[in-house]
């Protein structure tokens, strides 16, 4: 069941109590809104930004489920626009690589972090083209992002890589205390849905019709074409983003640059800790595999998943 009480002001609160809740992964408590759930502060961020977020034609918003391979993303797309045309005459001067001091969240911000901070936040100071990303569904998009010219990079991944990855990713946030959350609750949580901004086949779901009817808008991406022909993938997302590759040497640098082993090693992300959120910059780079949920799954667990996924995506012209 899906709820959206009507919001208004004073009595909001009240109506946050009313939404059906559940305890997921052990570390907090989600909310269903629409059919999605949230942590509750990224859900009253995003009913705000929902309202008040204008976007810009030539904003590039990228948007995906966690743990997807978004941070990959985070550091190409900032790469593509700013090395494209960079008057770099050396190709491995990275002197002027804004990867070198901020972690990839820095360079594309999260919407929704944004009016968590502020919910009056000026936004027509940042320089354009503003890069964006949310783990939003569809559906929760502010209007202006589909109604304008912004353009929408969406990143997923086989789903039972991405729970292995998200069940890792929260464990890291558990007490030591506490050890990692049970794997079988944590499993049947993420087949229920109940994982934040999940459903995961739902998210995966709307942007993926959405990306077929307006192809020029939405491009979708999957982290296994992504491993497995990085050049090729590039390429589709530079054209996509207006800056194509001019010359290979181009092409090179982004990837190289936003390597995993690269970006693992940097500083910043060893030791580093984004203070908006509190956690390690370093636990957003793991392994980087793909299949890597064959060393946590069982055969039960793998085949429940793959059914669930079938399921879901018969008849849509998707596979994962
Ligand atoms: P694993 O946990 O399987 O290693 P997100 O960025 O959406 O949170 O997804 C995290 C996943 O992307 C992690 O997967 C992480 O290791 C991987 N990842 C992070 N940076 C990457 C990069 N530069 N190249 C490839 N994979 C990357």
């Amino acid at each position: 069941p899906s709820v959206s009480p009507t919001l208004n002001s004073s009595s909001s609160s009240n109506l946050f109590d009313e939404l059906p809740k559940e305890k997921s992964w052990g570390v907090t408590e989600l909310y269903q809104w629409e059919g999605f759930w949230y942590a509750l502060p990224h859900l009253k961020a995003a009913i705000t930004a929902r309202s008040q977020f204008e976007a810009s034609d030539d904003d590039i918003l990228l948007a995906s489920s966690m743990k997807t391979g978004t941070t990959w993303l985070k550091a190409l797309i900032p790469s593509i626009m700013h090395c494209n045309g960079e008057e770099d005459s050396d190709d491995d001067d990275d002197s002027n690589d804004p990867l070198l001091r901020n972690h990839p969240n820095a360079l594309m911000p999260s919407i929704v972090q944004i009016f968590q901070e502020n919910p009056n936040p000026y936004l027509s100071g940042m320089c354009s083209p503003r890069l964006f990303r949310a783990h939003l569904p569809y559906a929760m998009l502010p209007e202006s992002v589909k109604t304008s010219g912004c353009k929408i990079v969406y990143i997923t991944r086989n789903p039972k890589d991405t729970f292995v990855s998200l069940w890792h990713f929260s464990n890291a946030a558990r007490t030591p205390e506490k050890g990692p959350s049970p794997l079988n609750k944590a499993f049947e949580s993420f087949c229920k849905g109940v994982h934040p901004f999940g459903p995961f086949h739902d998210h995966v779901l709307e942007y993926w019709k959405e990306s077929v009817k307006k192809s020029e808008k939405i491009l979708f991406l999957k982290y296994e074409d992504l491993k497995r022909d990085t050049r090729g993938q590039l390429k589709k997302l530079a054209s996509f983003l207006g800056r194509p590759f001019v010359k290979e040497s181009e092409l090179d640098k982004v990837i190289r640059r936003c390597s995993l082993e690269r970006l693992k090693n940097l500083e910043v992300n060893k030791n580093g800790v984004d203070n908006l959120l509190g956690i390690a910059n370093s636990l957003y780079f793991r392994r980087g595999t793909v299949g890597d949920w064959k060393n946590s799954l069982s055969t039960e667990m793998k085949e429940r998943l793959d059914n669930i996924t079938k399921m879901k995506l018969e008849g849509s012209g998707l596979d994962l």
